[in-house]
C-alpha cells in the first residue's frame, strides 16, 4: 500500500492539547479530500515517530476518531478511514475543449484519418516505445532515432536529402515550433508576412510572441510574393497545398520567394503540413531544397498520423537549429520523447510507411466523393488533388454562417473561410475535411453539406429588426 502522506502540523505552543491537533488534522484531511474512505493510516508507532510525539498521543486522537465513527480496524489489523464526506466544494470542470464537437459529424479540416491506422501496429510502437530505457535527461533536439526516422522519411516521402546543409530536429508540432522561431530568431515587435486566408493557429504562435503580422493575399498560386514588403523578417507559406484554399505554389514563385528572403534578409518558414498527400502530379521541389540558407521547413505528425501524438519536425541550418536548442536549453523546454518514439518504432518496423500507402490509397475515394456530391449539385470546389480537405466557395459571410447553421441543425459539422482570415475577409465558402469521418459516415454528410452549400436546404435567414 502507498505510503500516505498526512497533511498533519503540530503547534506545540497552543493550548490546544497535541491529540486533538492530531484528531482535528485527519478529521480535516478526510472532509477535504486528501484522505479517502478505506485508506489506510499509519500505525500509532510510525505516526508518533513521524511527528516526533509519544505513542499514547496517537492513540488517543485514533481512539477519538474511532468514537466517532471515522475510522475502523486497530491493533495489528490496520487503522482505515471508513468513509469521507464528498468535499464541500466539488472539483472545478476543466474548460471545454474548443475542438470537438460531440456528436456532430465533422467535415472541418485539420483532423486526420485515424481510421486508417493500423491498431496492431500502433500497439506494437507504443508497447515497444514503453519497453526503452526512461530518459533521465531532456533530448532537447529531440529522441536521435526519431529525428534519423523523420531523416529517411524526407528523403523517401518529401524529396529531401537533409546533408551538412541542414539539421533535423524534433518538435512538439507546427503551433510550438513556430512560437520557438520566433522566440529564438526574432524580436517582438518584428514584422512577419502571412499567407492570408492562412493558419490562424501559426498566426496565434506568431503573435504571442509579440510578432506583427503583415498579410499577404493569396491567388491561385499561392502567397504573392509581389505583395511582400522589404521590411519583413519571416514570411511565413504552405507552398505545398496552401491553407485553406488548396492550391499549390508553382517553381517560378518559389524561386522568387527564396531569392527575395535572401534580398530583403528574411527567413521563409515553409509548413510542410500534409506534403505527404498528393494524388494527381509528383510534388514539386520543397523550398528548403531551393535554398537551405534561408527556409526553416516544418512538418508534422498531426495530419499522417494523429494529432494527439503531438511530435513535428523542423528542418533548418545549423545555426538555426542551435538557437532553438540554446531556447530550450534556457527555457527548461523541448519536444516530450514518449511521441517521438512511437513514431520511431513505427518507421523501424515499416509500420510509417505502409500508413502513408494506405492513406495515398484511403484520401482519394474520399475526395472523389466529396467533389462529385458538390460538384453534382453546381458547387464550384477550389482546390489541388491534395491533402485532406477541399474548398468550396461562396458569395458572402453571410451565405457562409447560413450554410454552417443549416448543416449543424442536421448533424454535420462546417467550417467557414471567414475565420481563417488575418484582417478583413476577403473569401468565402466552405474548407471541408473528408479524413476525420469514418468512411462509411461520409456519404450521408458529404450529401448533407452539398445540398447545403448547394441552397437546398437553407437555414433561415435571420429576420431584420424594422428601421
Ligand atoms: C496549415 C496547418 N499547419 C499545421 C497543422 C498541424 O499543426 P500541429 O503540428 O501543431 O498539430 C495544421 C493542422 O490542422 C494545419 O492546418
Amino acid at each position: 500500500m502507498a505510503e500516505l502522506d498526512l497533511p498533519l502540523i503540530l503547534d506545540r505552543t497552543a493550548a490546544r492539547p497535541l491529540a486533538v491537533q492530531i484528531a482535528d488534522g485527519l478529521r480535516a484531511a478526510a472532509v477535504a479530500g486528501s484522505l479517502r474512505g478505506g485508506d489506510r493510516l499509519p500505525s500509532s508507532r510510525a505516526l508518533a515517530t513521524q511527528l516526533g510525539v509519544s505513542r499514547t498521543v496517537v492513540t488517543s486522537a485514533y481512539d477519538q476518531l474511532h468514537a466517532e465513527g471515522w475510522l475502523s480496524g486497530r491493533h495489528g489489523s490496520g487503522t482505515y478511514l471508513t468513509a469521507a464526506p464528498a468535499p464541500a466544494r466539488p472539483h472545478p470542470a476543466p474548460p471545454p475543449d474548443p475542438d470537438p464537437v460531440a456528436g456532430l459529424l465533422d467535415l472541418t479540416p485539420g483532423t486526420p484519418c485515424v481510421e486508417a491506422i493500423d491498431r496492431a501496429a500502433w500497439r506494437r510502437a507504443w508497447r515497444l516505445a514503453g519497453d526503452r530505457t526512461p530518459l533521465m535527461y531532456k533530448a532537447r533536439a529531440g529522441v536521435p532515432d526519431f529525428c534519423a526516422a523523420v531523416t529517411d522519411h524526407l528523403l523517401r516521402h518529401r524529396g529531401l536529402a537533409t546533408d551538412g546543409d541542414s539539421v533535423v530536429l524534433a518538435t512538439s508540432g507546427t503551433g510550438s515550433a513556430i512560437g520557438e522561431l520566433a522566440a529564438a530568431l526574432l524580436r517582438p515587435g518584428d514584422a512577419v508576412a502571412m499567407e492570408d486566408p492562412g493558419y490562424q493557429r501559426a498566426a496565434g504562435a506568431l503573435r504571442a510572441e509579440g510578432i506583427r503580422l503583415v498579410p499577404i493575399p493569396v491567388d491561385a498560386d499561392g502567397l504573392r510574393i509581389d505583395a511582400i514588403p522589404s521590411d519583413v523578417k519571416a514570411v511565413y507559406c504552405t507552398p505545398a497545398h496552401q491553407f485553406p484554399l488548396g492550391s499549390r505554389m508553382p517553381a517560378t514563385r518559389r524561386i522568387a520567394l527564396v531569392e527575395l528572403a535572401r534580398r530583403i534578409g528574411a527567413f521563409v518558414i515553409e509548413d510542410d503540413y500534409d506534403g505527404e498527400l498528393r494524388y494527381d502530379t509528383a510534388p514539386l521541389p520543397l523550398l528548403i531544397s531551393l535554398a537551405p540558407d534561408v527556409v526553416v521547413h516544418l512538418g508534422t505528425a498531426s495530419k499522417i498520423l494523429s494529432t494527439g501524438l503531438g511530435v513535428g519536425w523542423l528542418v533548418a541550418a545549423p545555426q538555426v537549429a542551435r538557437a532553438i536548442v540554446a531556447h530550450r536549453e534556457s527555457t527548461g523546454t523541448g519536444p516530450a520523447p514518449a511521441g517521438q518514439q512511437v513514431v520511431a518504432e513505427l518507421a523501424a518496423h515499416g509500420d510509417l510507411a505502409r500508413h502513408l500507402r494506405r492513406l495515398r490509397r484511403e484520401m482519394p475515394p474520399r475526395r472523389a466523393l466529396l467533389v462529385d456530391e458538390l460538384r453534382g449539385r453546381g458547387v464550384r470546389v477550389l482546390g489541388d488533388d491534395a491533402g485532406s480537405h477541399v474548398v468550396a466557395t461562396l458569395g458572402s459571410a453571410a451565405a457562409e454562417a447560413r450554410v454552417i447553421a443549416a448543416a449543424r441543425a442536421q448533424g454535420v459539422l462546417l467550417d467557414g473561410l471567414t475565420r481563417h482570415h488575418l484582417g478583413t475577409p476577403s473569401r468565402y465558402g466552405i474548407a471541408l475535411g473528408y479524413a476525420a469521418l469514418p468512411r462509411a459516415a461520409l456519404p450521408g454528410a458529404a450529401r448533407i453539406a452539398a445540398r447545403c452549400l448547394a441552397g437546398i436546404d437553407r437555414a433561415p435567414r435571420p429576420i431584420r429588426a424594422a428601421p
